[in-house]
């Protein structure tokens, strides 16, 4: 196995995730259903989204947290994300990269995860 060493190796990751996601009982409903996400636009926005984090290129330019806001997600969700993106990660790539994207992947869960909890997303009765 080898390291994650170009954008076609980031379509490799990005598409096996989210099959994974879509697959997933709880992940699944929040893109088809909550968000109804149009998968030919996420899809590429999340290549260019992991090609900057791991090649620095400047291609992906949004306010991802924001986008979550929204959404109906719970605090366990993050661990099911994480969880899966790491297996996905190790399914198909080995070395300093592939730790790196899979650091980062719980670095920025974490802290989505803390913010909502201080924006009282996660309290009982939460009515968004
Ligand atoms: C429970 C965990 C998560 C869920 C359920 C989730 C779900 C979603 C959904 C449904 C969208 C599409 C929003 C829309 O287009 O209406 C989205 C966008 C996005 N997510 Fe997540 N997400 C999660 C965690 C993460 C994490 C940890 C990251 C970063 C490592 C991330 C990065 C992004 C980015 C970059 C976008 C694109 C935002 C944009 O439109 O610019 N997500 N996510």
């Amino acid at each position: 196995m080898s390291d994650i060493q170009n954008d076609e190796d980031i379509s490799t990751l990005v598409h096996s995730f989210y099959a994974k996601v879509e697959e997933d009982e709880r992940l699944g409903p929040i893109f088809n259903e909550a968000a109804n996400v149009d998968w030919d636009e996420h899809l590429p926005k999340m290549v260019d989204f992991w090609s900057k984090m791991i090649f620095q290129t400047k291609r992906y330019k949004g306010r991802p947290f924001r986008e979550h806001l929204p959404l109906p997600i719970e605090r366990d969700d993050f661990g099911r994300w994480v969880g899966l993106f790491t297996d996905t990660v190790d399914e198909h790539f080995e070395g300093n990269r592939a730790d790196y994207a899979k650091e980062l992947a719980i670095n920025i869960a974490n802290s989505f995860s803390t913010r909502m909890a201080m924006d009282g997303k996660f309290d009982q009765n939460s009515e968004d």
